[in-house]
């Protein structure tokens, strides 16, 4: 293989930067030309296409963010979207692809594979961490130390004034940046889509909590478990508990990426590329699983069920008693 693309796609997440740099540089190291796709699969239709050098990525490894640019792509989910990305790619003589992204930017990256021979690696980029065929995604770890970080601030108003408080945390249908984010923040309640809860007990465990001396408590509600304002009314209204809301929002998408991201970046990167130019390879996702790197073909990756992390969810219920 002589020439590859690189691009990153769906939400953005720390970390893929450096993977980006880790793509190029590996690529550069064993003598393949690399091209930065803009705007994910909306700048492999449109040709937003710029070769890169090892140079290009300097600076990039702390950077959150992509300078790639990003996008959620509508016209590649169909065939002649894709015939068009195909078409780019033999006009350029790419004849390998880095897709850094999520589930649906994998599946895109599939269907390219399937329906045009182009050879395409996933690197899982995304806070949400809801890829079950890999341990980790890059960005999950620096999305959850920002979210720390704002529990941290937050408890110590929060005590001073004797308040509770509901921090909103993102994820789509994934309560992982919840649970860790909540585990190690020390929060009370930690509130996921994936295990139910039952707000008239809590209302009353705040109450009681209350009658103990414990004024002051935290909840974490990931995204896709509830309405903020209607559970802080619930529990204003059936627990007479001073209650503080904080959405979260974009902040958790951003910033510097943590060592644990910019070294997984830089493994998945120097994977991908050696898993394009291995002959026998097949387009598959990268990944990490009891920290050694892994290539699943994309088909498997999908198959692999995501299971709640029972150990964390009863470490959470035994530590906030
Ligand atoms: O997938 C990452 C993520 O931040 C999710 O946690 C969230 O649901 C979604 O993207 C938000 O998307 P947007 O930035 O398009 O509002």
């Amino acid at each position: 293989m002589k020439k590859i693309g690189v691009l990153t796609s769906g939400g953005d997440a720390p970390g893929m930067n450096a993977a980006v740099r880790a793509v190029v540089r590996t690529a550069r190291y064993y003598g393949m030309q690399v091209y930065g796709i803009e705007r994910g699969y909306e700048g492999l239709i449109s040709g937003q296409i710029t070769e890169l050098e090892t140079r290009s990525v300097s600076d990039m490894i702390q950077r959150g963010g992509t300078f790639l640019k990003t996008a959620r792509c509508k016209e590649f989910t169909e065939l002649e979207g894709r015939r068009k990305a195909a078409d780019t790619l033999e006009a350029y003589g790419i004849e390998g692809l880095v897709v850094v992204g999520g589930d649906g930017s994998f599946r895109g990256a599939k269907d390219l594979s399937d329906d045009f021979g182009i050879k395409c690696m996933g690197i899982p980029g995304t806070i949400d961490k809801d890829l079950a065929y890999t341990d980790y995604t890059l960005g999950f770890d620096t999305a959850v130390n920002t979210v720390l970080s704002a529990i941290n601030n937050l408890r110590d108003t929060m005590q001073s004034h004797d308040r509770v408080c509901i921090v909103e945390v993102m994820g789509r249908h994934c309560g992982d940046i919840a649970l860790y984010s909540g585990i190690a923040g020390g929060a009370e309640y930690i509130l996921t889509p994936e295990i139910p809860y039952d707000l008239n007990e809590i209302a009353k465990s705040l109450v009681k909590s209350k009658l103990r001396g414990k004024t002051s408590n935290m909840l974490v509600l990931a995204e896709g478990a509830g309405n903020l304002e209607e559970i802080a009314a619930f529990l204003t209204e059936h627990a007479h508990v001073d209650i503080k809301r904080t959405h979260l929002g974009h902040v958790q998408r951003g910033g510097s990426p943590t060592m644990a991201d910019r070294i997984l970046a830089t493994r998945f990167g120097v994977r991908a590329v050696e898993e394009l130019m291995n002959e026998k390879s097949v387009s598959s996702a990268i990944g990490i699983k009891e920290n050694k790197i892994i290539a699943m073909p994309f088909e498997q990756a999908f198959a692999v069920k995501r299971e709640t992390n029972t150990e964390l969810y009863n470490a959470s219920k035994i530590l906030s008693k």
